[in-house]
């Protein structure tokens, strides 16, 4: 019997349980294999006793549409640094990679796939390198991860945005207000910009671009004449005014590394009123709920894709690489290169070039040509 241990880790993201059961279908297919879930990302191996769970045809039927994953996950700890409470009630981490690598060998584990962003995949590479058999599958709702051209839960967040975006618009009108939608993406401002694309806002700042509060009110006042008019912005929780910096707050959960992001829609408020700018404004903070309910169709394809390439990835023992959609294939690329870099928004993308072509503002002094 071969076995292959699905992990999910960091932020859940729509379409995860499209891949759990993708990859449990597809090695329904093959003989002797088994496939088993480790609860809450790598921490049901590093339980005692561990918490696994048996992923067959049973286990994931009609899962494709839940949001969340059924085996859980954490953006916590982890094998290289998990919490330890010492006796003066402070906490500290401990590597316990090799002790979970060993485990996962004694348990007779073929393969492991890892489903995850960022900070997921490096912990793939980092025991890859230690001599475990990884496969990543990228997962994130901010889309930020280079070298494949789209992550699965990024489509379902842009269309919970621009639903909220086409809500905003029409009490907006009602009111002659401005509204703010501050939508998540952390350092990535995928989310911000295709919801203003696709809902027509008339502000969209992201954290790449630093913005210029003075472009900003002046594109606003051009939507009022008389006092009269509204506008829709949509900001990326991560942006940031030119020279300023990001509002967050740094987490006291235990084991939690990331910054929690979060506020610039109220700061813009609080910056446009002491500029002058009279209109009503209101802000609007999407959060989590661009990370739950039901994937959209095309992220439950897209997961299903991953999944299934990802099980042939183990059976050719294609180990070290991630996933990748490079329209219109699904290839392995190293999971160094991988997460060698972020993937942000830049000047000469297309999507910049199309805000500009419909009058969105960034926020910025437009260079004249775009790419
Ligand atoms: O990376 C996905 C994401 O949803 C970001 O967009 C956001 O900044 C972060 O996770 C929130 O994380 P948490 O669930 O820990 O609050």
């Amino acid at each position: 019997m071969k076995r292959v241990l699905i992990v999910t880790g960091g932020g859940d993201c729509p379409g995860l349980n499209a891949v759990i059961r993708a990859v449990v279908k597809r090695a329904s297919q093959e003989k002797d294999w088994e496939v088993l879930g480790s609860i809450q990302g790598f921490n049901g191996i590093l339980w005692e006793p561990t918490e696994l769970k048996v992923l067959d045809n049973e286990a994931v039927a009609g899962i494709h549409f839940q949001g969340g994953t059924i085996i859980e996950t954490t953006n916590k700890g982890g094998p290289f640094a998990w919490p330890v409470k010492n006796n003066d009630g402070t906490w500290s981490s401990v590597d316990r990679s090799d002790e979970m690598i060993r485990k996962i060998k004694y348990m007779g584990i073929d393969a492991v796939i890892n489903i995850g962003g960022d900070g997921s995949q490096q912990i793939s590479q980092a025991l890859y390198e230690k001599g475990l058999n990884v496969i990543g599958v990228p997962k994130t709702i901010d889309n930020d991860l280079t070298s494949t051209d789209s992550t699965f839960g990024f489509q379902t967040a842009v269309e919970i945005a621009t639903d909220a975006v086409d809500k905003l618009v029409t009490t907006a009108a009602s009111h002659n207000r401005v509204f703010v939608v501050e939508v998540m993406g952390r350092y990535a401002g995928w989310i911000a910009l295709n919801a203003a694309v696709a809902g027509g806002a008339e502000v969209c700042l992201i954290p790449e671009f630093p913005y210029d509060i003075e472009i900003v009110k002046s594109a606003l006042e051009k939507r009022f004449k008389r006092g009269r008019g509204f506008a829709v912005m949509v900001v990326s929780e991560g942006a940031k005014p030119k020279g300023g910096e990001m509002v967050y707050e740094k987490s006291d959960e235990v084991g939690y590394e990331n910054l929690r992001l979060g506020g610039i829609g109220r700061k813009l408020i609080k910056e446009l009123k002491s500029l002058g700018f009279e209109p009503d404004m209101r802000e609007t903070v999407l959060g989590h709920l661009q990370r739950g309910g039901v994937p959209i169709a095309y992220d439950r394809v897209l997961s299903a894709q991953f999944g299934v390439k990802a099980f042939e990835m183990a059976l050719k023992g294609d180990f070290g690489k991630m996933v990748a959609y490079r329209h219109p294939y699904f290839v392995s690329v190293p999971l160094k290169e991988a997460t060698s870099h972020p993937n942000l928004v830049t000047l000469d993308n297309a999507l910049v070039k199309t805000a500009k072509g419909l009058g969105i503002s960034l926020g910025i002094e437009m260079p004249e040509k775009l790419k």
